[in-house]
């Protein structure tokens, strides 16, 4: 059944206040509601049957105003609960049970270890007790959880406590939650946890107490997201004027979680490899994933609490906005230019691929059939590059005077994108009815600009044209409001001779014209990459070059650097395709190793500058994505840099290596462009197979004393063609690493992705192994995920074998949790992409799934859209 926005309806009845009462036991939980109803009084005043949502429920108890009904007056099926009120306003009590440690879905109440937690997003609330499931309807909620005293000492919901107590064996605590909410952010926790608690004076001068509960062991793996918190609230009120609105703020982290983190109302939810880390376990990446999240999560408070989405063709409302103020939250705590460029590397091979492939949705879809399907790429990375384009357009003051008024107006409402832009437009004065089609056309806009330049006149134009491929449903697209950054340079010295301006498109095609230009300039395009769009202009490599070494924009120095490469490296593939030995301009070389040899920028920028493009982005801008060809040129491309750039490769090698002996180890931006330029290098290295480097790396993987360096040397030796090494390193890597799941989750993947050291039989190996679950989420990622999305060529081997062993896994997860199995698919769903005997294995891979005998929707939609 297919959900459309067009369809959407205010609900029949409201719920001013719910009062919740979970009995918690080892094989099932009752939960006790109180609902305090009302027929919604925008709404005429008949009075229209009351369905309530409710999944997996197994009704005990019903009354109305107290009276028990009677089997006839209520019916229940297999999503609701109906019952004709007969009263404005009313109550109702139900008592259902539930079976948490039966929940593999990891969706409603499940067990997660030895604790109780919920996850209740998007329509997860229906799963616990009957109820109006829907974001738009809003209620105070007070909930009492009573549990074994022992084994679950920790009693938390949303709110405040107001009062706990005992009885024999068990005990309880009541919260209170005093700011309406939807259900979806709904949460209590139950478990024997450890409490790391901190405080935090806000802007106001109210004291605010902080709590992480984590399971015992990991209670040394709490200081980094203790600090990313304090950081975050500090930020918000400093660059929003956003205060915290509760006396307390909860984190609790558990093992099994199907996504990153989610943001319930005073007590988020953390999947533990998104909040915990100490310097031995985890690497850099991790510090600064979690950095992030949890200041994701916390800027929901605002983002998606106070304001919250009025249904879910909504959730970049909420999504798009957060992800932006994380990304600027995390630019200024770290390098805005790196920042800049990670968040662009993963939206042009990731975002850009959902675009062009057969699940392309806008950012606010039309029509679902699951929902959970929907929390994509789409509507996280696009809708956060459409609020930095409305921040482009209206300049930070004016963005940030929209952002008030968005709050201001909205607070406590359930609201929609359009409310948003409006707040924008009230601000600014601008129309932005135009610019709104970035939320209602799919696909990915591509620009085609061409230049000429008058000497006579002293005149230089850019010609831009714009149009966007056809994506399912949308054969015709209308032009969008497009910011292109662009700045010029002198193209003998390199000096910028025009400021970055930010040119409006709006048309199909366009013509700027720069006055006063003395000479031919070079342009500086899509500066910051202000769009989220292809940009296709004729620059040549020898342009590529100089722009590389002079733009002042440092996102577009990387850029031209990428662009250099996949030149280099199309032409080179072109000749392997025709049988030829690739041969590699040695521009690239060139313009590296003067990369290398610049003094003034930073180690962070020139490890992005030395990397390539990943073969992921580069077969995503392949017609017909050739895997192994592109894996073979782009390993030899690796190689002969190697080669040509080995002294300064082993000078930066050996002198960042020393420094990092000499430093306490601290996650902080400098550090970690330094680890990240020294790990860079010894890869490079690596590929020359020359005794003394492959001493050097065993001995980083040995003596290291955090683990961004270790897993750097373990993955540099997984990826090694002398196995032995390998198997050494990971079995001395298991021994130490054996009781922390976080670093196991490491330990598989690095294998996984590894194209010379895990074929389909290495992975089945690995999940025969006894730290390997399919029913943890994080597990699946990191055997599954990394095998499907990062070891490419032999998730392609030629026999198929890859796309089987990914189909029957997809399979048996279905079977436990589709929320997962409805991604894990996903990289077969893009089989137009690859050549026709690939795209036949594919293909027979999905039909197989369509027949299974039990399908879950959120597998059947994927699989339908992707079949076509
Ligand atoms: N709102 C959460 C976040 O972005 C994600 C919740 C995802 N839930 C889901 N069922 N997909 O932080
Ligand atoms: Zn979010």
């Amino acid at each position: 059944k297919t959900i459309r926005l067009a369809d959407y309806r205010a609900p029949d009845y409201l719920i001013h206040e719910t009062h919740l009462h979970f009995e918690l036991y080892d094989d099932h939980a009752l939960v006790h509601a109180h609902l305090v109803l009302e027929r919604n009084p925008q709404l005429d005043d008949s009075l229209p049957p009351l369905v309530l949502d409710g999944v997996k429920l197994e009704l005990k108890h019903i009354a109305l105003d107290d009276r028990v009904l009677g089997a006839g007056e209520y019916q229940v099926d297999e999503e609701s609960l109906r019952l004709q009120p007969e009263k404005n306003s009313f109550t109702l009590d139900t008592t259902v049970r539930i079976e948490p440690q039966n929940n593999t879905e990891l969706e409603g109440l499940y067990r997660s270890g030895g604790m109780f937690c919920t996850q209740c997003e998007a329509e997860g609330f229906r799963k616990i007790t009957y109820y109006l499931d829907r974001p738009d309807v809003m209620s105070s909620f007070t909930t009492t959880l009573s549990a074994d005293k022992q084994q679950y000492p920790v009693l938390l919901s949303n709110g405040n406590k107001i009062d706990e107590g005992e009885e024999g064996e068990r005990h309880w605590a009541s919260w209170e939650d005093p700011h309406k909410k939807p259900a979806y952010l709904f949460a209590l926790v139950a478990g024997d946890l450890w409490c790391v608690e901190d405080s935090f004076t806000t802007m106001s001068g109210r004291e605010v107490t902080l709590r992480m509960f984590v399971e015992p062991q990991n209670a040394d793996k709490c200081q980094h997201g203790m600090d990313s918190l304090k950081k975050s609230m500090r930020w918000d009120e400093e660059v929003y004027g956003r205060e915290y609105d509760l006396d307390i703020f909860m984190i609790v982290a558990v093992d099994d979680f199907n996504m990153g983190a989610m943001e319930n109302k005073g007590l988020n939810i953390f999947n533990s490899s998104c909040v915990l880390a100490k310097p031995e376990n985890s690497t850099d990446a991790a510090f600064q994933r979690i950095e992030s999240i949890v200041a994701h999560e916390y800027f929901h408070n605002w983002s998606g609490n106070r304001v919250t989405c009025r249904d879910w063709f909504q959730l970049s409302l909420k999504e798009g906005f957060t992800v932006f103020r994380d990304a600027e939250f995390s630019a200024d705590m770290n390098s805005r230019t790196v920042k800049r460029i990670e968040d662009v590397a993963y939206l042009r091979t990731h975002q850009f691929a959902e675009d062009a492939g057969p699940l392309a949705h806008p950012v606010r879809p039309a029509e679902y059939m699951e929902i959970s399907n929907f929390y994509t790429l789409t509507i996280y990375e696009k809708g956060a590059e459409v609020v930095r384009m409305l921040h482009t357009l209206l300049g930070a003051e004016l963005f940030r005077k929209g952002s008030d008024l968005y709050f201001e107006r909205h607070d406590g409402q359930a609201v929609t994108c359009d409310d948003f832009v409006a707040a924008m437009e009230s601000v600014s004065g601008r129309d932005l009815t135009r610019f709104k089609l970035w939320y209602s056309q799919a696909g990915t806009p591509v620009l085609q600009v061409s230049d000429s330049y008058d000497a006579e006149k002293q005149e230089y134009r850019l010609q831009v044209r714009q149009n966007c491929p056809p994506t399912p449903g949308q054969p015709v697209k209308e032009p969008m409001v497009i910011p292109l950054a662009t700045g010029l340079l002198d193209a003998v010295t390199g000096e910028e001779v025009r400021g970055t301006q930010v040119l409006e498109l709006t048309e199909a095609s366009q013509e700027f014209i720069f006055t006063g230009i003395a000479s031919q300039p070079l342009p500086s395009l899509l500066r910051g990459f202000s769009a989220p769009v292809r940009l296709e202009y004729a620059y040549s490599r020898e342009q590529l070059a100089f722009l590389l070494a002079h733009d002042s924009d440092g996102f577009n120095r990387w850029e031209a650097g990428q662009q250099l490469a996949i030149q280099v490296f199309s032409e080179a593939l072109t000749q392997q395709q025709n049988g030829q030995t690739p041969a590699f301009d040695p521009q690239l070389a060139q313009a590296l190793s003067k990369v290398l040899a610049d003094t003034q920028l930073d180690e962070a920028l020139k490890a992005e500058i030395i990397s390539l493009p990943s073969l992921a982005y580069l077969l995503e801008l392949q017609t017909e994505a050739d895997v192994a060809n592109s894996h073979v040129v782009r390993e030899a491309l690796r190689l002969s840099l190697a080669q040509q750039l080995e002294q300064p490769l082993r000078e930066i090698y050996q002198q960042l290596r020393e420094q990092a002996r000499a430093t306490d180890y601290r996650p902080e931006a400098g550090q970690i462009g330094r680890r990240r330029l020294q790990n860079m290098t010894l890869s490079y290295l690596m590929l020359l197979e020359q005794d003394d480097i492959l001493a050097a790396c065993i001995a980083q993987f040995e003596q290291a004393d955090n683990m961004t360096e270790r897993m750097a040397a373990l993955a540099n030796l997984v990826n090694n063609p002398v196995r032995e090494q390998a198997e050494q390193a990971l079995a001395a890597f298991e021994q130490e690493f054996a009781v922390d799941p976080l670093v196991m989750d490491q330990w598989f993947s690095v294998q996984a992705s590894s194209p010379l050291f895990s074929d389909t039989a290495q992975i089945r190996q690995l999940m025969q192994h006894p730290a390997f679950s399919i029913k943890n989420p994080n597990k699946v990622r990191a055997v599954l995920g990394a095998f499907s999305q990062h070891n490419l060529p032999q998730f392609h081997a030629a026999d198929g074998s890859g796309y089987a062993l990914l189909a029957e896994q997809v399979a048996v997860l279905d079977g436990l949790n589709p929320q997962i199995s409805a991604r894990m698919v996903n990289p077969l769903t893009r089989w137009q992409r690859y050549q026709p005997r690939q795209q036949q294995q594919m293909r027979a891979e999905l039909e197989k799934l369509q027949q299974l005998p039990k399908i879950s929707r959120d597998l059947f939609e994927v699989l339908e859209k992707s079949l076509g």
